[in-house]
């Protein structure tokens, strides 16, 4: 059977995006219509996800409620007359298993994956930032095929890489590709947050993952850093180090990552996603064309 299930991890704290997450989780916060998480979640269906393991943590309870069925909200829309907005409650429909374990300690990435060890046992997997959307309202099949590279090339680790403008590279972990670059390339190694000198390329990891259960036990050999946080990519570093087979798989020209864990990037997803809102985004285009040309004169 191919692969149908994934991590998401959703317990870090969001500090950069405070005071905003001081009481909800960056993962739930709107762009557009939708809070984040449910793009996530939308998107991993697309390629035919059906498990979904959420590693949560304290404060991190609404995201539970969101994916449960609300059948007093259903009852209540209908008695209203208000069915019409019943199409907005179709995602609690979609074909997912949703499971929940806590991270008690916010130990880094590297840290949140390792807690999904006891449920994931020796299976491959998925993993998926909950704070990061691929492509403009997740249309995306990027994790369908990053699981058929996974499978066709027995892979141990299979990573999606995004191309940034060189001034970028430096805060990203940056792939070193063994050879020509393409769609699908075999991966040497990763570099964490290179300058733009020493920088291999100028692929950086994309917020999709899939893992073989060796994930694991490199988790528990690499050293903790800053704040005693695990850092995931050391892990794949390390299983690379030590002959893991390795791949690439680049994002297409229409899928972008969209990353909402600065206020920076968050603004910029939430205007581009409402602008091409399908009801309203031709009037908020307007709206701000307008108030652009006042700030110029
Ligand atoms: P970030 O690296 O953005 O960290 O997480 P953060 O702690 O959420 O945010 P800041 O740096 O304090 O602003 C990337 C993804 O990994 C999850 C986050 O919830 C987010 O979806 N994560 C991060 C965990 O699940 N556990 C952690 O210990 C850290």
């Amino acid at each position: 059977m191919s692969i149908d299930i994934a991590v998401v991890p959703v317990a870090g704290h969001g500090t950069r995006l405070l005071p905003a997450t001081k009481s909800q989780p960056k993962e739930m916060l709107s762009v557009g219509r939708k809070p984040v998480v449910q793009y996530v979640v939308e998107e991993l269906g697309l390629s035919g996800i059906q498990r979904l393991l959420f590693i949560t943590s304290h404060g991190k309870a609404s995201i539970e409620q969101h994916f449960d069925f609300d059948e007093q909200l259903g009852g209540y829309l209908r008695e209203t007359g208000r069915e019409e907005q019943l199409k907005a409650l179709e995602f609690e429909r979609l074909n997912m298993e949703y499971f929940y374990t806590r991270q008690r300690r916010q130990l880094g990435l590297g840290h949140a994956v390792l807690c999904a060890r006891p449920l994931i046992g020796s299976q491959p997997f998925v993993v998926a930032l909950g704070d990061s959307i691929i492509g403009l309202h997740a249309q995306s099949d990027i994790v369908r095929r990053m699981i058929s590279q996974f499978e066709s090339n027995h892979a141990d680790v299979v990573v999606a890489f995004e191309e940034v403008a060189p001034e970028e590279v430096v805060h990203y972990g940056i792939a070193q590709p063994a050879g020509e670059v393409s769609e699908v390339f075999q991966l040497e190694k990763l570099v964490e947050k290179p300058s733009r000198e020493e920088a291999p390329s100028n692929l950086a990891v994309a917020a999709r993952y899939v893992f073989s259960p060796a994930i694991f036990d490199a988790l528990t050999r690499i050293k903790p850093g800053k704040g005693g946080e695990l850092q995931l990519t050391d892990a794949i570093s390390l299983m690379l180090d030590g002959g893991c087979k390795g791949l690439g798989v680049t994002l297409s020209k229409t899928e972008r990552r969209f990353d909402i864990g600065n206020f920076d990037s968050y603004f910029r997803t939430f205007a581009e996603f409402a602008m091409s809102d399908p009801e309203y985004g031709a009037s908020l285009r307007s709206f701000v064309r307008q108030l652009l040309d006042r700030e110029e004169t």
